[in-house]
């Protein structure tokens, strides 16, 4: 059994690839001993193409007002306990020049779906004046899904990456996390616009959403590996109290590391965050995340005043402490597992 599984962990390594029942097999065989073998494999791999070096990304969450209800995130509309909180311009820029002054050469621009105070035009003057302040700085997008023009307009005026999980890639399984009107292939298109506007593109899904199942998950690697994007964002689904999913399982630290290992194996070059969901999950999550294979970490450079209306599920992390007390605690974190932080965008290559 655990030979089969190994060997199915090398055809990965080797072929970059398996078909679909392999993958299953995979899922629904590991256990911590060959979860361990694709660790140190993946980690292995991240050491070829990255050396001991962790790319930073500073996430600037500046609205978490949202039109959508995504049924297990804790910003949805229909979330009346949410405190609701909108950043200026000038509070997103401060941000992002603290976090120049702790070595980010990444910002992150997150919000829900809030289009209506913050159209295109106005992310793309945000954009515009952060790369006028730091030329030699990225910056990504994660807003949710938008229409083509707007994508472009925020595109032309700088925007690097853009951040899009697809959640997941069965539809049946799309329309049990959304409500009605929000649709799959409008998330598939968007990703596809993506690329084609010339953003280095991350998609993703959470590891254990309710109902996923083995063969869910085989499809997610079967869509990334044909997507093929630049970073892939992928955490535990953790509930949230106001959602309808207060009482579902949160999904499986050991799962998400194992995924995280087959992510690295399948797409070597890819940006792999171990997030803030692992973390949350278990207090050393994100340093195990980089020894199963990622190599980029992203944390909270929005004013600490903000932190805790940011909650997409229970007991996120940081939300007490400042951005250089995140930015110090990273840094020993990953010093005490043999790797080192990298001032530097982080492209990927
Ligand atoms: N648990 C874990 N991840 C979540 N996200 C949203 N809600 C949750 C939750 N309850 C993830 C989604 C989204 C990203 C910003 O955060 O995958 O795309
Ligand atoms: Fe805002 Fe999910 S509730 S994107």
């Amino acid at each position: 059994m655990s030979d089969r599984i190994k060997g199915l962990i090398d055809k990965l390594e080797t072929e970059h690839t398996l078909k679909k029942e392999e993958w299953v097999e995979l899922f629904d065989g590991y256990t911590d001993e060959t979860r361990e073998y694709a660790a140190k494999k993946a980690r292995g791999v991240s050491l070829e193409n990255f050396g001991n070096k962790i790319y930073i990304r500073g996430i600037v969450e500046f609205s978490n007002v949202c039109k959508n209800d995504c049924l297990y995130c804790g910003i949805r509309a229909s979330n009346k306990n949410a405190q609701r909180y909108r950043l200026t311009d000038e509070e997103i820029l401060s941000c992002c020049d603290e976090g120049y002054e702790y070595g980010f050469r990444t910002f992150v621009l997150q919000s829900g779906e809030d289009y209506n105070e913050y159209p295109a035009k106005r992310i793309a003057d945000i954009v515009a004046r952060i790369k006028q302040n730091h030329p030699d700085c990225a910056v990504t997008l994660s807003l949710g899904e938008m229409e083509y023009d707007d994508l472009k307009l925020m595109r032309e005026a700088g925007a690097d990456r853009y951040l899009l999980r697809h959640e997941t890639a069965t539809k049946s399984l799309y329309e049990k996390l959304h409500p009605e009107k929000m649709s799959f292939e409008h998330r598939m298109t968007c990703l596809k616009w993506l690329k084609e506007l010339g953003y280095q593109t991350g998609a993703g899904m959470m590891i254990g959403a309710p109902y996923q199942t083995s063969e869910d998950l085989a499809d997610d690697m079967l869509f990334l590996h044909d997507f093929k994007p630049e970073m892939i964002g992928t955490g535990p689904f953790l509930p949230h109290k106001d959602t309808p999913f207060k009482d579902m399982q949160k999904g499986s630290y050991e799962l998400t590391l194992f995924v995280l290992s087959l992510c690295r194996l399948m797409l070597p070059r890819v940006l792999l965050p171990a997030t803030t969901a692992l973390g949350t999950i278990r207090p050393n999550g994100r340093e195990q995340g980089v020894l199963a294979g990622a190599n980029v970490i992203m944390p909270n450079l929005s004013p600490t005043a903000v932190r805790k209306k940011y909650m997409l599920y229970d007991g996120k992390i940081c939300t007490e402490d400042s951005s250089s007390e995140c930015r110090n605690c990273l840094s020993a974190r990953m010093k005490r597992i043999g790797y080192e932080i990298e001032v530097s965008r982080g492209d990927y290559k």
